[in-house]
């Protein structure tokens, strides 16, 4: 999809950090943007800042975990604009930092109902009416560097095997949707300053408890702790928006924000090829 101007996106999670950053980049591109976010007021005023930068963005309440909010969404987005051609499905929670050993059954199930469930019940709610625009049809999903690659200095493992889920979905769904000619892409970032552990704790449901402090690993040498440590220098937010359009343009599968994490990744394949080798040595 190359001329975004006069046409539909929704950005869910829209209404913060990378979401919203996507949000005003396409509403810059002249796309009537609308921003979904659990958090109502944050997608309002989001929507509000599209429009006093002339564009046009449409302020949406909905909790990408629950098929009949989403179907709330999906038809207050169709009532207000003509259809829908970008689902940016973006949501997503953090919700343990800490090694495995200290995550509970609830921060799986929290951090599983968004990154993965609520990707797939977004892409479920909005599929009918991109096919209806295709081929002027895309689909980004949100999953992380962290869906390509894992770090044990990051002790994020639930998040980790909720985005290698969501890489994993989305490569399906690019296969299975090309012949209708509607685009899929996986936004793969590295760190990026948001608010994700502070909405994380603030929309978790109490049916999972309260959201733990986080515990990082020590760093090699430092002789153990667990004090919580600065992340990587972080990309800005708004950064990532251009990277997304120019992605989607050119329907490329992986966005990648941070093209330095090349080697972490041919260090995994490197790995991986190798038990290859072991095993063919039997
Ligand atoms: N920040 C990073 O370094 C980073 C890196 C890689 C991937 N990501 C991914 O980027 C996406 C956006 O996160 P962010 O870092 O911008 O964080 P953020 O907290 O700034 O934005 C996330 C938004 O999602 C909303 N949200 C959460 N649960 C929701 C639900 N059930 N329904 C609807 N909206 C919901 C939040 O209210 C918030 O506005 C997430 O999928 C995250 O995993 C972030």
């Amino acid at each position: 999809m190359d001329d975004l101007k006069g046409r539909v996106a929704v950005v869910t999670g829209g209404g913060s950090g990378i979401g919203r950053g996507i949000a005003l980049a396409l509403g810059a591109e002249g796309m009537i943007v609308a921003v979904a976010d659990i958090q109502r007021a944050s997608a309002e005023a989001v929507a509000a800042e599209i429009e006093s930068r002339g564009g046009r963005g449409l302020g949406i309440g909905v909790d990408v975990t629950s098929v009949v909010s989403l179907a709330a969404a999906t038809k207050e987005i169709l009532a207000r604009a003509d259809g829908v051609n970008l689902l940016c499905a973006n949501a997503g929670v953090l919700a343990r930092i800490g090694p495995l050993a200290n995550h509970t059954i609830e921060d799986w199930e929290y951090t599983l109902s968004v990154n993965v469930m609520g990707v797939v019940k977004t892409v479920a709610a909005f599929l009918p009416a991109l096919r209806q625009s295709a081929p002027d049809a895309h689909i980004v999903t949100t999953a992380s560097l962290g869906g390509l690659l894992s770090d044990v200095r990051a002790p994020i493992g639930a998040y980790i095997a909720s985005k290698y889920a969501c890489v994993g979905y989305s490569e399906m769904l690019r296969a299975e949707l090309e012949g209708e000619g509607i685009g899929v892409s996986v936004l793969c970032p590295g760190v990026v300053a948001s608010n994700l552990m502070g909405t994380s704790a603030e929309n978790r449901p109490d049916a999972f408890g309260e959201q733990a402090a986080p515990q990082f690993a020590p760093a090699a040498g430092a002789g153990g702790g667990s004090a919580p440590s600065p992340p990587a220098k972080a990309m800005a937010a708004e950064d990532v928006g251009p990277i997304v359009i120019r992605a989607i343009r050119a329907n490329r599968f992986h966005v990648l924000t941070h093209p330095r994490a090349r080697p972490l990744v041919e260090a995994r394949f490197e790995a991986m090829l190798e038990d290859f080798e072991f095993a063919a040595s039997r």
